[in-house]
């Protein structure tokens, strides 16, 4: 098992995490977002990718998530946890809790959204019933259990365009087909992840109430930023537990 880490908002690194060294990868779909770090934490070693640049600079819609995805895939990564902030859309998914979904409505569009793209004249289609990979939610979520944060197992996740924020009447569209978190960074990484075999799962963690929910004011920057930071700090805890339970 080769675990790569794809940190978000937050987590372009990781505190915990001591590099050992850099290494730029050219794919044939271009450059990944940032040079990968080999790295240590807690003793296992993994495969770490921001996926907005090391500088943050790179907005989600512009992500060049096939080269990310295929330079993993090229230094052998079988697992991936994808880490992630996103807004809670239903009751159970507040602020600043960890969430690691089991489902994804995708609602992005003009985005490089495959590696079968038809280039080398076959048409192949994968199943994407279940689009997460058991066995790494199970381990997250006995690590969060182990180490009691606040978490939720089973959720929907939206997957929005970006960079703008949604409207209230896009959140609640989106309640109505049974989301419950929102993001614009899940797709299409995790179906990427799946055309090339690598098991894959998000560990998401909430920073803000959707537009239109918690008490219904606007989504507050401010709000997020702070979040971020309580957010991070548990994610990296429980990356620690998840990679020793899992290496
Ligand atoms: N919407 C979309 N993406 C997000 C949000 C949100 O409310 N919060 C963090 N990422």
């Amino acid at each position: 098992m080769k675990i790569g880490i794809i940190g978000g908002s937050g987590l372009d690194s990781i505190g915990n995490l001591v590099a050992l060294h850099q290494k730029s990868v050219t794919t044939t779909y271009g450059e990944a977002s940032a040079p990968v770090s080999f790295a240590k934490l807690a003793e296992s070693e993994v495969i770490f990718l921001p996926r907005h640049g090391t500088t943050h600079s790179i907005p989600p819609h512009k992500i060049n998530y096939r080269a990310n995805i295929s330079a993993l895939h090229q230094l052998g990564v079988t697992h991936i946890i994808s880490i992630a902030a996103v807004g809670g859309i239903t009751e159970a998914m507040a602020p600043v809790k960890l969430v690691f979904p089991d489902q994804i409505i995708d609602y992005t569009y003009a985005r490089e959204h495959t590696f079968f793209d038809g280039t080398d004249n076959k048409v192949e289609h994968i199943d994407f019933s279940y689009p997460y990979d058991a066995g790494l939610r199970d381990a997250l979520a006995q690590s969060a259990t182990a180490l009691q944060l606040a978490h939720e197992t089973t959720a929907c996740y939206a997957a929005t365009q970006g960079p703008r924020l949604e409207t209230a009447a896009e959140i609640a569209r989106m309640e109505k087909d049974g989301c419950d978190i929102v993001g614009m960074t899940g797709m299409p990484e995790a179906v990427l992840a799946r055309e090339l075999g690598i098991a894959y799962a998000h560990c998401a963690f909430v920073v803000n109430w959707a537009a239109g929910k918690g008490d219904g004011s606007v989504v507050s920057m401010a709000e997020i930023e702070r979040n971020l930071v309580s957010g991070s700090e548990q994610v990296c805890n429980l990356l620690s537990t998840v990679l020793h339970k899992l290496t």
